[in-house]
């Protein structure tokens, strides 16, 4: 089928080769001509796997297109809307970029077509989308059908969430339009009882609650890694043990410095923003929120409660990992970047290293302080410095050389090193609740 996607951001960029390479022909649409040209030379504006290859090959083979023009999009029936929604500084989703997307279309469709809106929207912006379509063409002898489709991809595993997904979400208001869905996925070939459609109000709220439970999640292990490191009790045993429940199931119970990125703070922001609109009390969402900037604040204390025993003061101290998880270059909202800011004036140098995010990136994020040195190698973070702070559960990290780290104090953000064996090297060893 012949489709258009609409942003070429982390969304967009995966949908639109994603389809391509399940058979369909795809054209991207960006207004950036600037990022549109780089794309048709194939430079991707961030770093996902397997994407760049991806991209290359549906070039190649004529199935995927980028262009900056509508008419362009135009030519298609149906439209995949992937453009970004961030929160504006009252935590409510910025919908400019949503809105530019449906004014050029309002311009550009002429036929009767199908619009699916795959960004995260706040619940009941698809309704009014469909209600400004329908205003706008009502005196036009065609129409065009708005409809939810939802994404939960996780960046650094974009592709295979979206070639293996768990389930497809479809909220619509005909079942023209779910049938339409289910021939675009159906080269998935996923199972039925793994095909979900439903009102669009549901689909909408399908995507928030999804996010937001495993926020929760994670926040609930940071509270009990904080509990458990007064009582003296182990999380990495506890949470073995709670995972063992196929009622808990062991994922997203990694206890660290909190969750960071693009949708986690966004998504809760957008929740506790709907319960002030429909006028109902905070109650869990709040909370996880609350939890997730306390257990950074606690580990920051924690540093420096240690170091101040051992009167260590204005150390140099070594940070490894700045995106806001492994697998990306993506620094949005991660505890990492916040932590550095924290620590800084603490510091006398900060040697900060990430196995991908760029020097240049990484100094744009931390451009008020001025005491970071990024290093190009992790152990040339650690040469010069006293103390190492681990922010990001990067593989590389837990595959260390011990002989490198003597002398150092080992502060793990994200509870990923065996402590233990750490300490049977005489390195200092301080995780949480560990
Ligand atoms: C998330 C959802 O997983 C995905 O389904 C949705 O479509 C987009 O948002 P993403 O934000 O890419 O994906 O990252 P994810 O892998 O979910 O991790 C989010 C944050 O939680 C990261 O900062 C990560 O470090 C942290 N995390 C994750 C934990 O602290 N503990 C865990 O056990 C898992």
């Amino acid at each position: 089928m012949k489709i258009s996607i609409i942003g070429t951001g982390y969304v967009g960029l995966v949908t639109g080769a994603c389809f391509a390479d399940i058979g369909h022909e795809v054209v991207c649409i960006d207004t950036n001509q600037e990022k549109i040209d780089l794309l048709i030379e194939g430079i991707l504006p961030f770093h996902e796997n397997g994407l760049e290859e991806m991209i290359m090959r549906n070039t190649l083979s004529k199935n995927l297109k980028f262009s900056s023009s509508y008419s362009t999009a135009a030519e298609n029936e149906i439209f995949f809307i992937c453009v970004d929604t961030p929160n504006d500084q009252l935590g409510k989703p910025d919908l400019a970029n949503l809105n530019n997307v449906i004014d050029s279309l309002l311009q550009s469709i002429n036929k009767n077509s199908l619009v699916v809106i795959k960004s995260t929207v706040p619940l009941g912006t698809i309704g009014m989308i469909q209600e400004i379509f329908d205003n706008f063409l009502q005196d036009l002898n065609f129409e065009v059908e708005v409809c939810s489709n939802p994404e939960f991809l996780r960046e650094g595993n974009a592709i295979s969430d979206f070639l293996q997904p768990d389930r497809i979400v479809v909220g619509a208001n005909s079942t023209n339009a779910i049938k339409k869905l289910r021939k675009i996925y159906a080269p998935l070939k996923i199972k039925e009882k793994s095909f979900f459609s439903m009102s669009i109000e549901s689909s909408e709220l399908t995507k928030y609650a999804s996010n937001c439970f495993l926020a929760t999640k994670i926040s609930f292990m940071n509270e009990i890694s904080q509990i458990a490191d007064s009582a003296n009790a182990n999380i990495h045993e506890i949470k073995e043990a709670m995972g063992a429940d196929k009622r808990i199931g062991d994922l997203f119970l990694n206890s660290g410095i909190g969750f960071g990125g693009s949708c986690f703070p966004k998504d809760l922001e957008a929740l506790v923003s709907s319960q002030k609109q429909f006028n109902l009390k905070n109650g869990i969402l709040k909370k996880v929120i609350d939890v997730n900037k306390n257990q950074l604040d606690f580990f920051i204390d924690k540093i420096m409660l240690v170091l101040k025993k051992r009167n260590l003061s204005k150390i140099n101290i070594a940070i490894w990992g700045t995106s806001f998880k492994p697998n990306t270059d993506d620094m949005r909202e991660s505890p990492a970047i916040k932590l550095i800011k924290k620590i800084s004036s603490h510091a006398n140098k900060l040697f900060i290293f990430d196995p991908v995010c760029s020097s240049e990136r990484i100094k744009k994020e931390l451009i008020e302080i001025n005491n970071a040195n990024i290093v190009e190698e992790k152990y040339q973070a650690t040469q010069f410095s006293d103390a190492l702070i681990i922010c990001t559960e990067w593989k590389e990290f837990a595959e260390l050389d011990y002989t490198k780290l003597s002398n150092t104090i080992v502060f793990d953000g994200r509870n990923m090193l065996d402590k233990n064996s750490l300490e049977q090297s005489g390195i200092s060893y301080y995780g949480i609740g560990t």
